[in-house]
């Protein structure tokens, strides 16, 4: 690997000098700087960046790792967060946990290694052991997607007890009194909450009766499992809310196979709004979460509180979510 010093003794400057035309180009003559990046060509020097950060003692780099990159919601908010991480000139880099433990854990201990600047995180687990040794390694993180309970950081979020009683109200408004549910591992605080939200509001209109499916994974083909496991349960379900579009997405898929018509005979809710959710072949009812602003919400929070500029106090930032009624829910003119 070529170091800095190979680089000033070929071009007959001090280490400094290199260190300069690399990252202060302005305070070296022309003349040097241009001699100096030939030689940086010539040899293929690459500044060791994690070095230099290590140094200045501040990483331009924030980190976001998401629970599943395969969600579109976590695409939304990586990019409602690099906006704001390109505003205020950082970089950003993005990891997936794909809801593991084990691969959460390996992240935060090489974020940690690189002293990046901060972390926004969507937790795959309650504040667990992981989130503890990341704490103890004094780099800042902010809650995504997860409210903050002990104030020990930022979060940012949206209310999910009220999506799932949006989402319940609308269903029994239309007159459904046999709802499926599918959710989420109850591990995920966001899933407990969106049960909650559904039970809150079918309590106030009595006569409904909930069946409860929970699914390990919050993707497609959990989605198309618990279709086939709703097309079994007696009396059938005439509405189902789905704790996220993906799994919704997957129910439209196994109604569909099944030759059982969407909304006639199986309203369908989602949760979230992806753009997936308008464009599915019945464009899907949802509970929209406004993940770019979540993310950009989330990384402006970060930035504040790493900027070492005057005083900054952990806030618990909570956006209310909003019904978005489409075809798979709408009661078609017969
Ligand atoms: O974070 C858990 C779920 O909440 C994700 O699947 C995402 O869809 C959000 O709604």
């Amino acid at each position: 690997m070529v170091g800095i010093k190979d680089v000033a003794r070929r071009a007959g400057v001090s280490i400094g000098t290199v260190s300069n035309v690399v990252n202060r180009p302005h305070v070296v003559s022309a003349v040097t700087r241009s001699r100096v990046n030939a030689v940086i060509e010539e040899l293929g020097y690459v500044r060791d960046e994690s070095a230099r950060q290590l140094r200045a003692g501040s990483s331009r780099t924030l980190a976001l790792l998401v629970l599943d990159l395969g969600n579109p919601f976590f695409v939304d908010v990586a990019r409602g967060a690099e906006e704001a991480a390109h505003d205020a000139g950082l970089n950003m880099i993005t990891c997936n946990s794909a809801q593991r433990v084990d691969r959460e854990s390996s992240y935060l201990a090489m974020l940690a290694e690189q002293r990046v600047r901060g972390v926004l995180l969507s937790p795959v687990g309650p504040q667990d052991e992981s989130l503890e040794a990341f704490g103890r390694s004094g780099i800042p993180y902010v809650l995504v997607d997860r409210k903050a309970t002990t104030g020990e950081c930022c979060s940012v979020s949206v209310d999910d007890v009220l999506g799932g009683a949006l989402a319940a109200r609308h269903l029994a408004e239309q007159g459904h009194t046999e709802i499926a549910f599918v959710n989420g591992p109850s591990v995920l605080v966001q899933c407990r909450e969106r049960e909650e939200g559904v039970r809150k509001a079918l309590a106030e209109v009595p006569g409904h009766h909930l069946s409860v499916l929970e699914v390990a994974a919050l993707d497609v083909a959990s989605g198309r499992d618990a279709g086939a496991r709703i097309l079994g349960i007696s009396p059938r379900p005439t509405a189902v809310f789905c704790a996220n579009d993906l799994l919704a997405l997957g129910v439209l898929q196994a109604m569909v196979g099944a030759g059982v018509r969407v909304p006639e005979d199986l309203a369908i809710v989602g949760y979230d709004d992806i753009e997936f959710a308008s464009a599915a072949a019945v464009p899907l009812t949802s509970v929209r979460q406004p993940a770019a602003r979540i993310g950009e919400t989330a990384a402006r929070l970060l930035i504040e509180e790493t900027s070492g500029e005057g005083e900054h106090e952990h806030r618990t930032v909570v956006f209310s979510p909003e019904l978005v009624v489409r075809d798979s829910t709408r009661t078609r003119r017969r």
